[in-house]
């Protein structure tokens, strides 16, 4: 019957026998997705399997960390981190268009992978062992989305982009191909993957690149992370964390208000709030998020990330407002 320990014990004999001596890669985003099946495959192969993490720089507060520190040390995999920051930040520079932007990660991210994939096919595999797979945390309705074809290795469309170069074939290990979310997650938390990770909320591969209305830099994505990280807290603590399919927090830094404080008036931006409760996100419709809650929010945004002076909240449905602002 099914038992979360039971489909991992028999995913974890596929693998080994997909596998045998061969060595994995996978790319892990710190999604629930490459996280679990990181961690499966890991479970099954242990150190045959490498990760590699690519920090693009536009995750939220903590979100490389949980990947570097916590999945590591709960799983113990072996991580390469690509620290790619500056070389993402000024690929974006001058950069508002959203599909533009998007073009410009994706690119980014292939390239970096690539390079990096590279570099562990010649130090972590040998002629007997050669680095032959990649881990894609393929999900049951992406393969029915996608015709239940069985592709050549891509990285997952996620990133919006297409296959790996010929030099870099590899095999495609899809351990949860069978799953559902929900089955994935009592998966991963059998597997020990932190809670933060296994119930993240999901989030674009474009990351807060697209929540930023305007051109993405340093200084700005600083200032959404503080506060997206407060939005984030004030909603786990009032324990809508379920309740809420996602909720982007988006900079509209091209747009200046004017407040006050103190004895001076400010110049500085607004944020936008944009809770929707969703099953799919094809459709979604705004959260009720109580006014109490709200009201905090905007308050210690306001009081503790001092270029955002206003609030303001979204309550449009998809359709016909898409639940992203870019
Ligand atoms: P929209 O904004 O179209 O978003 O209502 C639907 C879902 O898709 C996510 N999203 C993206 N995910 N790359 C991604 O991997 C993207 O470019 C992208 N754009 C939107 C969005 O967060 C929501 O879950």
């Amino acid at each position: 019957d099914w038992t979360p320990a039971n489909v991992v014990d028999e995913l974890v004999d596929r693998v080994r026998a997909q596998v045998g001596e061969d060595r994995v890669l996978c790319a892990l985003s710190g999604g629930v997705d490459s996280s679990v099946a990181a961690a499966l495959v890991q479970r099954a192969v242990g150190d045959q399997l490498t990760c590699v993490f690519v920090d693009h720089g536009l995750l939220r507060e903590g979100e490389a960390e949980q990947v570097e520190e916590d999945f590591v040390a709960a799983t113990g995999v072996d991580l390469v981190v690509v620290d790619a920051r500056e070389q993402f930040l000024a690929a974006l520079a001058g950069v508002s268009d959203p599909e533009e932007k998007r073009k410009i990660i994706g690119a980014q991210f292939i390239r970096v992978f690539e390079q990096a994939a590279r570099d562990v096919v010649s130090d972590r595999g040998d002629e007997e062992h050669p680095v032959k797979w990649l881990v894609q945390g393929t999900l049951y309705p992406d393969v029915v989305e996608s015709g239940g074809g069985e592709g050549a290795a891509n990285i997952k469309s996620h990133h919006n982009v297409g296959g790996l170069p010929d030099d870099l074939q590899f095999g495609l290990v899809e351990p949860l191909r069978a799953l559902f979310k929900d089955e994935v997650r009592a998966v991963g938390l059998e597997l020990g993957v932190p809670e933060a990770i296994v119930w993240r909320q999901p989030f674009p591969g474009p990351g807060l690149g697209i929540r930023i209305v305007g051109e993405v830099t340093g200084e700005r994505l600083d200032v959404l992370r503080r506060a997206d990280a407060i939005a984030r807290a004030e909603l786990t603590a009032a324990g809508l964390d379920r309740e809420i399919w996602q909720c982007p927090v988006v900079l509209l830094a091209d747009v200046r208000s004017v407040g006050v404080q103190g004895d001076g008036r400010t110049y500085g931006h607004p944020v936008v709030l944009r809770p929707v409760s969703s099953e799919d996100a094809m459709t979604a419709d705004w959260t009720r998020v109580p006014y109490e809650t709200l009201a905090k929010i905007s308050t210690r945004i306001t009081n503790e990330v001092r270029e955002v002076n206003r609030v303001v909240l979204d309550v449009t449905s998809k359709p016909p407002g898409t639940i992203e602002w870019e």
